[in-house]
């Protein structure tokens, strides 16, 4: 993680907001490179899930919406996480990402040493060993093997186990809070009025902006069941730790589909059909089959509206985290806005003449995770063969050509020699009328070549004497195997099309 972070800073790709005021906890700026690829994987979803199919429509709705959307939805009575504070350290802790594992000193528990989910266990170790000496029992015999293996969910310790506990960043036990319901929904007041009545929240999901226009979208005539709607936008929630770079941030994007199906159709089926397409798309933008699993939720840990959720899960840099939820929503989320809005959210069925309110499967992702988990699969140190032929090491970032930030880079071999320049500059504009291309003219050739392996340009296209004064082609040159091979403009253009737009 240390490594890619590193990297975005240094070429431009994602940098901490606010960093001239210390940065702002859980909010990130995505500099000239990031917000190319950002948009790169934008348009990719949105062109493989609404322009290359007949049955999904897109909507970009407001962020913020009518309060009341939020009540029906149940968000403002149940959009919450568990918090617990530390008096001591004033650190606070998700207790669902908290942990203890009991200290047992000769046979006999002694306390809990409370650890973050992640946390080493050479680290928990040496907390239960301090605890260990604050109880003057330095002499006692600690069971590792516990701490290693017995954990116990910080939402489910009882009052004596907590009073026994040591907080993660505390010195003495018993510093931690019982578990209280945070809730995550930014407020803002909109309008001039000061109280209640003025009260408003930053969608925390896009998802409810499409409940709450399915039915403008259905009076448009254009859709018939099954049919999606599509949305991109921004999200908010105040999530109490933010944590592994933009991976859980507090502003963040989704990229969601709501997918209306008949009360009667197969959703279990429909539901694994999402979940392959999801994965194809995964893999279609660069990421490797073997490093995306399912996790399918238990029935007993199922959100009250979902009949079945299974996330598509990545090998990030910090485990193996949530990527994209795939739910299947029933009709919940329909029914409560037709309950609370009055407005009939029925649709009529011309294949079964059948008039009903239509369930829903819900494949939801998150851009800034996608882009991490693209950024961790691009991310390779190699050796290559420089100039002299020396073998040299290198950070290259193999981004899929389809998102890329910069798809080919052009350079007239040298910077001194017009005859070159010119050509190289008119090729140079030319590709730029249809992609993010750069031209570069100053350096060794193989530096210039570097410094595009590292922000991930897939091609280098080099005009040379060969170019000028034989036959017009141009040297191509392919970021991964740096094989070399020398191509007409036309069959450059002809590749350039088949890779980046195909
Ligand atoms: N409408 C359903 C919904 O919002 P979710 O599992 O809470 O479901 C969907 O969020 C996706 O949004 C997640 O799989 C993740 O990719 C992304 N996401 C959620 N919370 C996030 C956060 N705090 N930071 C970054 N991405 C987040």
């Amino acid at each position: 993680m240390e490594d890619i972070v590193g990297l975005c800073k240094r070429r431009g790709f994602i940098f901490a907001s606010s960093e001239i005021y210390g940065g702002y906890n859980g909010f990130y700026d995505y500099g000239p490179l990031g917000v190319e690829l950002r948009n790169n994987i934008k348009q990719a979803w949105w062109r493989d899930f609404v322009h290359r199919r007949d049955d999904i429509e897109g909507l970009d709705s407001s962020i913020i919406m009518h309060p009341k959307i939020w009540k029906a939805s149940g968000h403002v009575d149940g959009f919450s996480d568990p918090l617990v504070d530390c008096k001591e350290s004033k650190k606070r802790y998700r207790a669902d990402q908290l942990f203890i594992a009991p200290v047992i000193l000769d046979g006999e528990t002694c306390g809990y040493v409370a650890f973050v989910e992640g946390a080493d266990a050479a680290a928990i170790v040496k907390r239960a060993k301090k605890l260990r000496d604050s109880l003057d029992k330095k002499q006692a015999t600690l069971d590792e093997d516990a701490l290693a293996t017995q954990h116990t969910e910080f939402t489910d310790a009882t009052d004596a186990q907590r009073a026994q506990t040591l907080a993660p960043a505390a010195t003495a036990v018993g510093s931690l809070t019982a578990p209280r319901e945070f809730k995550l929904m930014f407020e803002t007041k909109v309008g001039p009025l000061a109280d209640d009545s003025a009260v408003a929240y930053l969608r925390p999901e896009t998802a409810q902006g499409i409940f709450a226009n399915y039915k403008n979208i259905v009076d448009t005539g254009r859709v018939k069941i099954p049919f999606g709607i599509a949305q991109t936008g921004k999200a908010f929630r105040n999530e109490i730790t933010p944590r592994n770079f933009i991976f859980h941030s507090r502003e963040f994007e989704q990229m969601e589909i709501e997918y209306f199906i008949a009360p009667d159709a197969d959703w279990k089926a429909l539901h694994r059909d999402w979940i392959d397409q999801c994965t194809n798309w995964l893999v279609s933008i660069g990421l490797s089959p073997e490093g995306i699993t399912e996790d399918i939720h238990p029935t007993e840990k199922l959100a009250f509206y979902s009949q079945a959720t299974t996330d598509l899960m990545y090998q990030f840099p910090h485990g193996e985290q949530e990527l994209w939820g795939i739910a299947c929503r029933s009709d919940y989320d329909l029914k409560q806005h037709q309950e609370h809005s009055g407005k009939s959210m029925e649709i009529f069925d011309e294949a079964t003449k059948r008039k009903y309110v239509p369930h829903v499967i819900e494949p939801s992702l998150g851009v800034d995770r996608t882009l991490l988990a693209v950024l961790t699969a691009a991310y390779c140190e190699d050796e290559v063969p420089n100039d002299k032929g020396q073998v040299e090491k290198r950070t290259v970032m193999k981004f899929s050509p389809k998102i890329a930030p910069v798809k080919a880079a052009v350079f007239p071999l040298l910077k001194n020699k017009p005859e070159l320049v010119s050509v190289a500059e008119k090729l140079y504009k030319k590709l730029q009328r249809r992609w993010n291309v750069f031209y570069d003219a100053s350096g060794a050739i193989g530096r210039r070549y570097r410094r595009q392996d590292e922000i991930g340009t897939p091609y280098g296209i080099t005009i040379d004497f060969d170019t000028i004064e034989k036959d017009g082609t141009v040297t191509l040159r392919d970021r991964d195997t740096c094989e070399q091979r020398r191509v007409t403009e036309a069959e450059l253009i002809e590749f350039l099309e088949a890779q980046i737009d195909g």
